[in-house]
């Protein structure tokens, strides 16, 4: 049922409701207890980078090498016939006679919407400009409920760059499948953007928005940091005023619930102090791991025959 209903891939997280993110966190939960299979043995993985990543590029190649698969594709638009001019279309309806999925990120928000157009294998949306970053919140929703226990009744913020976020536009979507209260923490500048809010209302979601993130932090189950987002910001002086908002700290950890777990999708720059990282409430590391089984179940539900 999920191949067919998630036929032309995964563009957002709005395709998604509990049924389905429950079954596919399942699915990552049964991943973690096969480490290499030869379930997608003979299928081909095309990964499509034109904007840099490390985690999401890097553990889809391995979650497709893990499952008995190979990984074509290419980590930036400078070394595709992109550079000469050829468009998107063009480089999809190509790239589909070598491929059984493709999986891409793009600095245009619309792009993975626009490649599902012009193919038909599965497109995986990697992150589309300040748009979303589907799996990625699939895979956050796993790390919590793998470290914590079930979303249902959690409190939950989520903070930093709310407007240029996409992990944080995808997150919240997801989560306003459950009852849980989010906590939306950012300078007034980068709160989330009205349309995101606009879709939490449709959806009943309790919410708060918050600058001061030290009022709410005993209360917390989960804080979800992000990096202020300097490569979307059209006036640098203005990124240069807010790079520094926030910075967690040691000592924060003190103000903190004992099961409380501090998240972040990566990469840091200088929104968590490096001496958090050895706390057993910084599960950021832990949640890289996490990217794995989850995008091993996205690839097997996509892929298999
Ligand atoms: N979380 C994330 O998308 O990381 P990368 O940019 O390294 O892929």
């Amino acid at each position: 049922m999920f191949k067919e209903k998630f036929s032309e891939g995964i563009i957002t997280a709005k395709q998604f409701d509990r049924e389905d993110i429950e079954y596919i966190l399942k699915k990552g939960n049964e991943m973690m207890k096969i480490k290499n299979s030869n379930l997608l043995h003979g299928k081909i993985l095309a990964t499509l980078f034109f904007e840099p990543s490390t985690r999401t590029r890097l553990s889809f190649e391995s979650a497709m090498y893990r499952l008995g698969g190979n990984v074509i594709g290419f980590h930036s638009g400078d070394v595709s016939s992109i550079k000469k001019g050829e468009t998107i279309a063009d480089t999809i309806r190509t790239v589909e006679n070598y491929s059984d999925c493709i999986v891409m990120r793009h600095s245009l928000e619309g792009a993975a919407r626009m490649a599902s157009k012009f193919t038909k294998i599965p497109i995986i949306n990697a992150g589309s400009g300040s748009g979303e970053h589907p799996t990625q919140a699939l895979l956050d929703l796993l790390t919590i409920t793998e470290e914590i226990g079930p979303l249902d009744g959690l409190n939950i913020g989520i903070m930093g760059d709310l407007k240029y976020g996409r992990t944080v536009h995808s997150l919240s979507i997801l989560l306003s499948n459950f009852d849980v209260n989010i906590y939306f923490i950012s300078p007034e500048s980068l709160r989330m953007r009205n349309r995101d809010i606009d879709f939490l209302q449709q959806h009943k979601i309790q919410y708060k928005e918050i600058t001061n993130y030290r009022k709410i932090l005993n209360i917390l189950d989960v804080l979800y940091m992000t990096r202020i987002q300097k490569e979307r910001f059209v006036d640098i002086e203005e990124y240069e005023k807010l790079k520094n908002f926030y910075i967690f700290r040691e000592d924060d950890l003190d103000d903190t619930k004992d099961n409380f777990k501090l998240l972040h999708p990566l990469p840091r720059v200088l929104e968590i102090s490096p001496e958090v990282d050895a706390s057993k409430k910084a599960i950021y590391f832990k949640q890289t791991f996490y990217g794995i089984p989850m995008r091993k179940a996205i690839l097997a539900e996509l892929m298999t025959d």
